[in-house]
């Protein structure tokens, strides 16, 4: 079946290039209303404009489609919260938020000032708190809601140079963990896309060859399945280049032991017990890892 976002409306933050720009070009072309967000800085965060996010609007504009653009920084809880004011003036409700909108400040840990760490944070983890939050209880009131955060390989497994960011893109994972528990009873269901593509974010980070097999636009399918209608929640899909996988926080069966045992000494002897991978684990919440803890089914 077509998937199709009719009635639709979506807002998507940091759309005025590279990903978000694609998003909000495949949802407006499936029938959705769509915000196109975006500061308009440069890579770094510095600098803004209205410009990028026009551009956007005014492309879908010209296919026919339904868009608006907003300049707000993800940052600014009070321009986000206007933006959201607006939309439902205007549009009525909102049914999807892509958090799409994110910057660059890699260094190596040694030389990384704690301002290029918190405002990678800011704008990455913050910036997704701060534009969830703002539709949240719009999406509790329709008993509706699809939101999607960012992650990246960097958060999941780790890159030199980049501390701040891994740190970032993973808290992304763990706050869908919970807005997934705390949402599944209003049907807002919560997942993560995990994306590499040829934007501006990479351009001068990967190799030519791989630049061109990687177009925003393969990495549209997963975020469009995870915000559509029949999506799943807490999923977290790679996407790029034509593979799609998923990604999972997984817990051994690992060993229990007895209180005499509970020594330094037995987790030495049996880590490679513990780090056994057979048979793993995917918990479905933070109490059902307890319970497996405490000695329950392993
Ligand atoms: P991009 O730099 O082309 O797009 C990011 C957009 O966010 C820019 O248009 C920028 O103006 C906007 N933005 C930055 N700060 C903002 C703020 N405070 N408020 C509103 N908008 C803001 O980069 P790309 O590659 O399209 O990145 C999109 C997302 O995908 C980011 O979260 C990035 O971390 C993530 N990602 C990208 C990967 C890739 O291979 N391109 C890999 C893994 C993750």
């Amino acid at each position: 079946m077509t998937i199709r976002f009719d009635n639709r409306v979506a807002i998507v933050t940091g759309a005025g290039g590279g990903l978000g720009r694609a998003y909000a070009l495949a949802l407006a072309a499936r029938g959705a209303k769509v915000v196109v967000n975006d500061l308009g800085g440069a890579r770094d965060g510095s600098g803004s404009s209205i410009g990028a996010a026009q551009i956007v609007v005014d492309e879908i504009l010209a296919a026919g489609g339904e868009a608006m653009a907003n300049s707000a920084s993800v940052t600014d809880a009070a321009a986000i919260e206007k933006m959201v004011h607006f939309v439902k003036d205007r549009w009525g409700r909102i049914d999807i938020l892509i958090n799409n909108a994110g910057i660059l400040r890699d260094k190596t840990f040694v030389k990384m000032t704690l301002e290029d760490f918190r405002q990678v944070i800011d704008v990455h983890l913050m910036g997704s708190v701060t534009c969830t939050k703002a539709v949240w209880e719009t999406m509790r009131e329709q008993a509706f809601g699809r939101v999607l955060m960012t992650t990246s390989s960097t958060g999941l497994y780790g890159n030199f140079g980049q501390a701040n960011y891994g740190a970032a893109k993973l808290g992304l994972v763990g706050l869908m963990k919970t807005l997934t528990l705390e949402g599944s009873k209003y049907d807002i269901r919560v997942n993560t896309v995990a994306p590499v593509a040829a934007t501006r974010m990479t351009e001068d980070l990967l190799p030519p060859e791989m630049l061109a097999k990687l177009g925003p636009e393969t990495v549209v399918p997963a975020a469009l399945y995870l915000v559509s209608d029949d999506a799943p929640s807490n999923a977290v899909i790679n996407a790029g280049g034509g593979g799609f996988e998923r990604s999972y926080v997984t817990l051994t069966r690992g060993i229990h032991v007895d209180p005499a045992d509970m020594t330094p000494e037995t987790v030495a002897a049996r880590f490679a017990e513990i780090s056994d991978r057979a048979d793993e684990l995917v918990p479905d919440n933070g109490s059902a890892q307890g319970q497996v803890a405490l000695g329950g089914p392993r």
